[in-house]
């Protein structure tokens, strides 16, 4: 039984995130998505939110040959990891910039512990500029996110922005 902590703030989930999901799926037997609980970051959607909306959207995953858990985590993430016996971390790259922020955490956690290896999956290219940071951005100045967050996501956003 091979079980894979696949971490990020998803705030929110992207259909990037989607992707590298599914497509993990068929690596691991298990794939636990955690949230991070970042104490001194203020984040567009809560916790909760974005639990519940990983849970909306993940039974939209076509081809899910794994089980999936969503779940939350604070403080570091190899500690979560050997915590939930699992075997790897899983992240998506996007560009050549994403590289060496993600070499630095992958050496540094398995420095801490390195029975847990850090698996790479490379991005879908439609989904390779995609980030959380960038669709909030754009659909704060009124830009269109369609096709690059899953519907309720995009319907979240709306009710999130009316209500300011
Ligand atoms: O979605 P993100 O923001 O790119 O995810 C970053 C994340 C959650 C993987 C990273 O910030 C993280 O692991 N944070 C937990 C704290 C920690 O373990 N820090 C040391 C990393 S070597």
């Amino acid at each position: 039984m091979r079980r894979a902590i696949y971490p990020g703030s998803f705030d929110p989930v992207t259909n990037g995130h989607l992707d590298i999901i599914e497509r993990g799926c068929k690596l691991f037997d298990e794939i636990i998505i955690a949230i991070l609980v970042h104490p001194d970051k203020q984040p567009l959607f809560t916790v909760n939110e974005r639990r519940e909306i990983l849970e909306e959207v993940l039974p939209e995953i076509k081809s899910r040959d794994c089980a999936l858990r969503v779940d939350s985590f604070q403080g570091l993430l190899i500690k979560y990891a050997v915590e939930q016996q699992a075997d790897a971390i899983v992240r998506g790259i996007r560009a050549i910039s994403d590289y060496e922020y993600e070499l630095q955490m992958t050496l540094m956690n398995r420095r801490q512990e390195p029975r847990i290896e850090t698996v790479f999956m490379m991005a879908a290219e439609a989904y390779s500029y995609v980030s959380s940071r960038l669709v909030k951005e754009v659909y704060d100045l009124g830009g269109t996110i369609e096709g690059l967050v899953p519907p309720s996501v995009e319907e979240r956003m709306r009710e999130k922005f009316r209500k300011g």
